[in-house]
């Protein structure tokens, strides 16, 4: 598990992680001159994306990136459970150049699994997989991520690149989520938490032998963490 990187607060978190982002969708841009970037909901990383609105606007050709997020909640589109719209609000509609693969949110976990499946086929490939160039995670407080909840189904694995999720013990019930198979073509992950509620979990993500769905997917993706000192208050 990588040393995670630890701010003052959830201000230089943010600033942190919205400069990190430019750069590394630079670095992929020059490199392979589009770049694919997975977002995730949440209050931290929401913070960071209003950073990015406010400060990086022009930092970056937003034509040459594609936004898809990591999963969302079956509901309305315009409901305020609806992921996708909150990024939406926060900083997708100030770059409207760019691409947006959002999932079908509104339909059956089933369908909208299927759908987006289909959708991820139309990104760069590397090794049989969508290449995502920036992956964003989130934590939970039960130590979830994506919608992969610890000691449900929807953490078991699979070769299923997106799966449609039932009974989530966060309501609501339904959404669909990337697995951590498809994680396995990432290039950068980075793990966003902020907060004394998150410093329990985190000290069991940590442990050696946690089979917490952010341990694994932090595992397998070798991700970058950084937290703020109230969420990293248990680690030392
Ligand atoms: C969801 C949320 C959820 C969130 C984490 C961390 O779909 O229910 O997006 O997975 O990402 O609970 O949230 P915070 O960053 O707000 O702590």
């Amino acid at each position: 598990m990588q040393t995670p990187t630890i701010f003052a607060d959830t201000q230089a978190l943010a600033d942190a992680a919205a400069a990190q982002a430019i750069a590394v969708l630079g670095e992929a841009i020059a490199a392979h001159s589009r770049a694919t970037w997975v977002l995730a909901g949440g209050s931290t990383p929401m913070q960071t994306y209003r950073r990015i609105a406010e400060a990086y606007l022009d930092k970056l050709d937003w034509s040459r990136i594609t936004f898809i997020i990591g999963d969302e909640r079956i509901a309305p589109l315009d409901s305020p459970d609806s992921n996708w719209q909150a990024v939406e609000q926060t900083l997708l509609r100030h770059i409207p150049s760019a691409t947006f693969l959002r999932p079908l949110s509104d339909q059956p976990a089933e369908l909208a699994a299927a759908d987006y499946t289909q959708q991820l086929a139309r990104l760069p490939q590397h090794a049989g997989l969508p290449r995502f160039d920036l992956v964003w995670l989130g934590v939970g407080e039960d130590g979830h991520t994506l919608s992969l909840f610890p000691d449900h189904p929807s953490s078991q694995p699979t070769n299923q690149l997106v799966i449609p999720v039932h009974d989530a013990p966060k309501p609501p019930a339904d959404r669909i989520s990337l697995s951590l198979h498809a994680l396995s073509g990432t290039q950068q992950t980075t793990i966003l938490a902020a907060g004394a509620g998150k410093a329990a979990i985190l000290q069991a993500a940590f442990a050696p032998d946690s089979t917490l769905p952010i341990a694994e997917a932090a595992l397998r993706t070798n991700a970058q963490w950084l937290l703020d000192t109230a969420a990293a208050a248990m680690l030392y």
